[in-house]
């Protein structure tokens, strides 16, 4: 009997020394998994991240009529990265779009979403941020054909994530303002607003190298929606970009850092997409 409460200590011990993960572990975590920065920061070539270069800035992220932005070196090189920001004015710039200077940071880095960020992440990414190999590498700056607005909002009070045991509250704070998946996946009203009302109903056109994609609608409608998927096949078009028929997907969904996020997250993520309203 006391070697069997010996093991239960032991794993209880181990399951709470894996979540307790150091925020410079956290901030790690979310960069190269969920949040998947790189995706916008770090410069591509044919066979993906260009090695040595992570999140060194200079990808043109996005060019239409309205803008031409080009993603920010946001490793710590003095010069051309932010590596001479304080960590406070880094947390500000993620959370809340201003620089240093005041001056707003322009889309499509996914502000409406970043603002509902919690503090211990905003935190955590800002300390992982300072560990990164600083690469040299000045960045053009980008063009906005659209008046930017002074802010995207009154300033961000105290923000603590929903606790990880409610699976839709938590798979929501992942899919929304830490995966920013609901950027993509939700459609646009007129005024540039995403359609709260239509969360994940998709429909958004990406144009790149890879020609046009269409965000997909991954409400659980039948048909065209997730519906008729099972959780495996949600996973693996997520982790894998493989949608369920077998058909590769196109970018610019991030599924090369979507490859690694925790089990735990993933399933959190799939019992939220299966709890919003269906849409056709
Ligand atoms: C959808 C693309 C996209 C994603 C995702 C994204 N960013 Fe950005 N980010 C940009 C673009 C584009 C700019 C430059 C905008 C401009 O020129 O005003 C930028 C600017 C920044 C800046 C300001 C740097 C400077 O020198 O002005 C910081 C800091 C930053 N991003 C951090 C992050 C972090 C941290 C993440 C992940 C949590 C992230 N970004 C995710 C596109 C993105
Ligand atoms: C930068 C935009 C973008 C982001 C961010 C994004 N997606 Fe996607 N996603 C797309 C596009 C575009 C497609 C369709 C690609 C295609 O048809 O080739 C897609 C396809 C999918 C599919 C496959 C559906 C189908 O019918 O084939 C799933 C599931 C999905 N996304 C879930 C997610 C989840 C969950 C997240 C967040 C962790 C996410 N997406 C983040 C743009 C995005």
């Amino acid at each position: 009997m006391r070697l069997l409460g010996l093991l239960a200590l032991a794993c209880a011990l181990t399951t709470t020394a894996a979540q307790a993960q150091s925020p410079l572990e956290r901030g790690r975590y979310l960069v190269e998994t969920i949040a998947g920065c790189g995706n916008c920061h770090t410069p591509q070539g044919p066979n993906g991240p260009l090695p040595g270069r992570s999140l060194a800035g200079g990808m043109v992220v996005e060019d239409n009529p309205a803008f031409t932005a080009i993603a920010s070196n946001i490793t710590p090189d003095r010069k051309t990265g932010i590596g001479a920001w304080t960590d406070e004015q880094i947390f500000r710039a993620i959370r809340e779009g201003i620089r240093p200077d005041g001056s707003l940071i322009g889309p499509p880095m996914p502000f409406g979403l970043y603002r509902g960020l919690a503090d211990a992440d905003v935190r955590a990414i800002v300390a992982y941020l300072r560990t990164v190999p600083p690469v040299p590498n000045p960045v053009a700056k980008s063009t906005y054909r659209i008046a930017l607005p002074p802010a995207y909002g009154p300033p961000v009070g105290h923000i603590d994530a929903p606790p990880r045991t409610d699976k839709v509250a938590y798979g929501a704070y992942l899919a929304g303002p830490v995966g920013h998946c609901m950027e993509c996946h939700t459609p646009m009203l007129p005024d540039g607003q995403r359609d709260t009302e239509r969360l994940g109903a998709g429909g958004q056109p990406f144009n790149g190298p890879w020609g046009t994609s269409v965000a997909a609608n991954i409400t659980p409608a039948k048909a065209r929606g997730l519906g008729d998927w099972s959780d495996a096949q949600i996973e693996r078009a997520i982790r894998t970009g493989v949608s369920a028929d077998g058909r590769k997907l196109f970018p610019p969904m991030a599924f090369g850092y979507y490859a690694k996020i925790a089990a735990d997250d993933m399933a959190a993520l799939i019992i939220y997409l299966r709890s919003l309203p269906p849409q056709d």
